[in-house]
Parts: C-alpha cells; sequence; structure tokens
C-alpha cells in the first residue's frame, strides 16, 4: 500500500474515533465498517486477534498522551470497543453476497 493512501485511511479512521463528520455518511447514518473490511475478512485473513491487537496499541498509544482529555480518552475508546462486532468472522451468507458482488 503507498503510504499517503495509508495515511488518508489513518485520517479517516481518526476521524471515526473521535467523532464529527468524517464518522458520518452523506444521510447522516454511520459508516458500515463490517462492510468496509469485507473484503479483507473473506480473502485476507483479517481476525478479531488483529482487531484485538489494533485496538491495544490504540488504547496504549492514547494512554502516552497527556495532552489528550481523560474525557476524550474514554469516549474513543468505548467507540472503538463498540465495533469489535464488524470484525467477527464472515457468515457463509456474507461471504456469498461479498462474492457475487464480484469484487
Ligand atoms: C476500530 C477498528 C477499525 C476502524 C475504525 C477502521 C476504519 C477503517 C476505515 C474507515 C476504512 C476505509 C478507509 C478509506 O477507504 O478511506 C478502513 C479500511 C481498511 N482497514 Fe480498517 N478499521 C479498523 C480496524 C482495522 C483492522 C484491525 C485492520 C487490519 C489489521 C484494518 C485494515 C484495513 C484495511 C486493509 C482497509 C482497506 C480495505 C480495502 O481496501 O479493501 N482495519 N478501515
Amino acid at each position: 500500500m503507498d503510504m499517503s493512501n495509508l495515511k488518508l485511511k489513518q485520517s479517516h479512521l481518526m476521524g471515526l474515533v473521535f467523532g464529527g463528520r468524517e464518522g458520518l455518511k452523506e444521510d447522516g447514518s454511520n459508516i458500515d465498517l463490517r462492510a468496509l473490511h469485507m473484503r479483507i475478512l473473506v480473502e485476507k485473513g483479517l481476525t478479531l486477534s488483529h482487531w484485538d491487537k489494533f485496538t491495544s496499541h490504540f488504547k496504549a498509544t492514547l494512554e502516552e498522551i497527556d495532552s489528550i482529555p481523560s474525557e476524550t480518552k474514554t469516549v474513543a475508546l468505548e467507540w472503538m470497543q463498540s465495533t469489535r462486532q464488524d470484525f467477527k468472522p464472515a457468515e457463509a451468507a456474507e461471504i456469498a453476497a461479498f462474492k457475487a458482488k464480484g469484487m
């Protein structure tokens, strides 16, 4: 993956974690993290253990930054935790639907 693309994706992620418009679609509903990650869940072997590692690094990093108010940290970590269900293994029906889309 090229670095500028990675940076863009990381900034989208931070927008989601810390709230704001980036966390919402045009119509105001939440973005679908499961749909966004379906390709790597189905084809690249993404599992909950990757999610666990990712979120524990995120938590450790957040704890190191003293200038972030603790309330902001709490909200960010709660939001992060709420995404766990989106990373559970893809079910047969989801895999079939993903393959049918031909992506
Ligand atoms: C709280 C957890 C996570 C959030 C909020 C999140 C957020 C996002 C968002 C918003 C995108 C779309 C970015 C864009 O196209 O601009 C994305 C894509 C992606 N994420 Fe995550 N992500 C999370 C966990 C993970 C984990 C655990 C991994 C792998 C270790 C991962 C790997 C990727 C990859 C590879 C893409 C690109 C997918 C593709 O192009 O098919 N993400 N993520």
